[in-house]
């Protein structure tokens, strides 16, 4: 069962604003990416597009007299914390089940450790898919949060998206339902 589709979180004021700031191109790319390490992973395909295109949600643009400081965003950053809480929300405001926006959640406050403490974190399988998802799309110095994409284009590659999604889901909930 699907309760929001990506093309409906597309729609949303909230991921006009600020999935563009980060990134809408690297956003459709991940959750393209998402989908095929699900199916590899054994994972909820729904839930792991979405973690995925909504996993950098909560970014902010450090600049410095212009410029993009990348030491300044080091120290300071918490985007996957403010992620994690901002797709939350959305997720819920649009009719999630809330144990999938939970699961959600979660994958976005864990798709990186660069804000953490040094340790070891060990992920649940969908946290792992978005996380790989996030690194199959990265270029050096953070070029993918500059790669373009229109909207109309942005559209046709979801809605396709969403379509694969729900033919996988399928699959996926026999498979689930006969192990659990
Ligand atoms: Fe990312």
């Amino acid at each position: 069962m699907r309760y929001v589709t990506l093309s409906q979180l597309f729609e949303h004021p909230i991921t006009q604003k600020y999935v563009k700031r980060s990134g809408m191109a690297h956003a459709i790319a991940c959750a393209y990416h998402a989908f095929r390490l699900a199916k590899q992973f054994q994972v909820n395909p729904d839930h792991a597009t979405k973690a995925a295109f909504l996993h950098d949600i909560g970014h902010y643009t450090w600049y410095r007299n212009g410029q993009w400081d990348y030491d300044l965003y080091k120290e300071n950053d918490i985007h996957a914390i403010k992620g994690a809480e901002r797709a939350h929300k959305l997720l819920i405001r649009l009719g999630e089940h809330p144990r999938a926006a939970k699961a959600i959640a979660l994958a976005i406050l864990l798709h990186t450790d660069s804000y953490l403490p040094k340790g070891h974190l060990h992920l649940d399988p969908l946290q792992r898919v978005v996380a790989l998802a996030d690194e199959a799309d990265e270029e050096p110095s953070g070029d993918h949060h500059y790669r373009q994409i229109s909207d109309a284009r942005a559209r046709k590659m979801l809605v396709a998206l969403d379509r694969k999604v729900e033919d996988a889901l399928l699959s996926w909930e026999s498979i689930d339902e006969q192990s659990g």
